[in-house]
């Protein structure tokens, strides 16, 4: 697949199928993203892989814990909540990313930045070798209580959890706004 295809195919899954996602295969993308991508200094990150179905439901314990507070969620029944954690649950695998933070506002915007160029890289190289991922920064999941549960610690920045796994329908693709609607030309 080229490039451009590649780019322009992939698509955000958000259902994933039962297949199970090999761990050697996710160090492998994140190795060859981190090697694509050039940077003067090498980018400040590190992940969590959960993966297990212990380290699943954990995680989706944590994701739903501050949910639970929600006054309005507090009305769903337990049913329901079931069921949402189930689906969470059933995500084949979830790799929390995490940045470093610096001090200096540019330094840590720029490390942010190439953080997330490295998870667009590996999103890309999944996409090549079927893998499908869902970019997830829910507010649900941006909370205090959320980063100590996964051990964000000082001096550090969450950035996201990539959801991972097969899938077999791709969706479709949203529309885009043409670039020419994004700039302004001088006279
Ligand atoms: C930085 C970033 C954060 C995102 N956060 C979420 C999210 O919290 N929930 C979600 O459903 N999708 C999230 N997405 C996925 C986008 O909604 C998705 O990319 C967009 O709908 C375009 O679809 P596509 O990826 O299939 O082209 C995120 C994507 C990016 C790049």
């Amino acid at each position: 697949m080229g490039l451009t295809e590649l780019v322009r195919e992939r698509r955000s899954i958000r259902k994933f199928n039962h297949l199970p996602v090999s761990q050697e295969l996710v160090v492998e993308l994140l190795e060859k993203a981190t090697q694509l991508y050039h940077l003067e200094e090498a980018a400040r990150w590190r992940y969590v892989y959960a993966g297990t179905p212990e380290a699943r439901e954990r995680l989706s314990d944590y994701m739903l814990e501050k949910m639970k507070e929600n006054k309005l969620v507090k009305l769903v029944p337990d049913k329901m909540m079931g069921i949402i954690k189930k689906r969470f649950t059933e995500i084949p695998a979830n790799l929390i990313v995490i940045a470093e933070t610096d001090p200096d506002r540019r330094k840590s915007d720029e490390n942010y930045a190439a953080v997330c160029s490295i998870m667009q890289i590996f999103q890309l190289l999944g996409w090549e070798r079927g893998l499908g991922m869902l970019w997830d920064t829910e507010r649900t999941i941006q909370n205090e209580l959320f980063y100590q549960r996964i051990g964000v610690r000082e001096g550090e920045r969450f950035v996201g959890i990539l959801h991972l796994g097969y899938f077999d329908k791709v969706p479709r693709g949203r529309g885009r706004t043409p670039a020419e609607k994004k700039w302004t030309v001088k006279g």
